[in-house]
């Protein structure tokens, strides 16, 4: 690899100003938005406006979950209705694996399809943009794998987000996975934004309580790495912290009674707003990590980032003490009169409270130690030359992040009898977290479920 050859003085020196120039490009690059059609019913509102733009034969890409709790079947009477002709691929499963992609091209091609829709989560959505890149330039989608490898962009391309986490319905990335080798590839160009988008609150009604928090978690990443980042702009500043501050309110309320279709609508707009935000000003470690947890262990891509979330932004923090405490400020927690300091410890807890409010363990049980040297050998090589984080990691700072989440045999835990807060002089403005027990976390997570079902009843 060539960041073995280069090694890490190089690597500190020589990346960072290419970044940095590849961050004034981001800049001024003319992305494109969707048309955005917002509320409830609002995607068969988009069945009938894709009926009206005359295409020959439509793929609709999805999966089987959808089709059986029939979350399409608006939309796809509207198609009829209007006398569209349209084929249903409905197998894609999460992480948008390249031999289903292979499939939904092969069926696009037989059919003679000239459009596509997306209707579901971020791996369907993803699936339709590799999908339909493919086709347009004749490639395999491995071949297409980095920034604008196509000659050409993808057929008419339009979305149903069925998650409120992934902002895919605005983003010119499509995220697909191997498995060849357990990793995962993005596909980046600017043309893979779809024309048209819908953000239907009643298709996420029903969204278990366990996805809809692994992928608000998402949501709320975006937007804290989009504003942590060097890249932001004023426009994806402003996109970030509307994000966070949306999902602080509209998060817990939509994972505690999944029918509140007014907190269900404002977490889909936070998420498309989070991605608005983080395809122009890219996101981080964070990701940088899950991406790893996700190709290695297939953990959930929301629920990798809401583990390692609190982590990151504990390593990072005396970079941008200042920017945590700003995002305190908008998620309604700490206090302004105090110290910045004080106010971004304070949104860290935050995290830690959201998530454990949410039912989200704070260790990751499927992380082994002997994975984890080749994890972040992989996740440092993805943020060096990819994202503009505030402060860079090292193979040894993300070997201790990633201990950090390594479920801990409970006889093997240290006494946590004295703070090293207590211990420290100088104390960092945010202090590093103890890892909780698996046990601990296993019993917060029942007793979350327990009382969310009790909501529900
Ligand atoms: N393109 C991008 O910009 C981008 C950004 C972030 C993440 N991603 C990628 O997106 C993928 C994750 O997407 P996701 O988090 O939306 O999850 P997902 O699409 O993998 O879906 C997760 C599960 O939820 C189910 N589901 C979806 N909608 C439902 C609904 N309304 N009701 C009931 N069940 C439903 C699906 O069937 C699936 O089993 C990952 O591969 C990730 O890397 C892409
Ligand atoms: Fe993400």
């Amino acid at each position: 690899m060539i960041t073995d050859l280069i090694g890490d003085t190089a690597l500190s020196l020589g990346l960072p100003a290419l970044k940095r120039a590849v961050g004034l490009v981001t800049r001024v690059l003319p992305i494109p938005q969707p048309t955005l059609m917002v509320g409830p019913g609002s995607s068969a509102r988009l069945g009938e406006t894709i009926a009206d733009l005359g295409h020959r034969r439509i793929l609709v890409v999805t999966d089987g979950v959808i089709t059986r709790l029939g979350l399409a079947g608006p939309l796809l009477d509207a198609l009829t209705r209007g006398g569209s002709q349209f084929v249903v691929f409905d197998e894609i499963t999460p992480d948008a694996p390249i031999p289903l992609i292979e499939k939904g091209i092969d069926l696009y091609l037989g059919q003679g399809c000239d459009a596509l829709v997306a209707f579901g989560g971020g791996s369907v959505m993803d699936s339709a943009k590799a999908i339909g890149i493919s086709v347009a330039n004749g490639r395999h989608p491995r071949q297409l794998v980095g920034y604008f490898r196509g000659w050409n962009g993808p057929p008419p391309l339009y979305a149903v987000p069925t998650t409120a986490g992934t902002g895919s319905e605005v983003t010119v990335a499509a995220v697909i996975s191997d498995p060849e080798n357990g990793t995962k590839l993005v596909i980046a160009d600017t043309r893979l934004v779809p024309r048209l988008a819908a953000l239907d609150p009643c298709l996420m009604a029903g969204l278990p309580g366990p996805i809809t928090a692994a992928t608000g978690m998402d949501a709320l990443t975006h937007a804290i790495e989009a504003y942590i980042g060097d890249w932001g702009t004023d426009y994806t500043d402003r996109m970030a912290l509307a994000a966070v501050a949306m999902i602080y309110e509209n998060l817990p309320l939509a994972y505690a009674t999944g029918q509140d279709l007014a907190a269900r609508e404002k977490m889909a707009l936070a998420s498309t707003y989070a991605g608005l935000a983080f395809t122009r000003a890219n996101v981080g470690n964070v990701h940088a990590i899950a991406h790893q947890l996700g190709g290695r262990y297939h953990t959930p891509h929301g629920l990798a980032n809401a583990i390692v979330l609190p982590a990151v932004l504990r390593f990072s923090s005396p970079s941008i003490t200042g920017k945590l405490a700003t995002l305190a400020a908008r998620a309604g927690v700490g206090d302004r009169d105090r110290p910045e300091g004080e106010q971004a410890r304070a949104f860290l807890e935050s995290v830690d409270a959201m998530n454990a409010s949410l039912g989200i363990p704070a260790q990751l049980d499927a992380l082994r130690e002997e994975d984890i040297p080749a994890l972040a050998k992989a996740a440092c090589w993805e943020a060096d030359t990819n994202y503009p984080v505030p402060k860079r990691m090292t193979q040894a700072d993300c070997e201790r992040m990633l201990r950090e989440i390594l479920p801990v045999p409970v006889q093997e835990r240290p006494e946590e009898t004295v703070s090293e807060e207590a211990q420290e002089p100088e104390a960092p403005a945010v202090p590093v977290r103890k890892p909780r027990s698996p046990r601990k976390a296993k019993v917060d997570t029942k007793v979350k479920a327990k009382s969310r079902a009790k909501a529900e009843d």
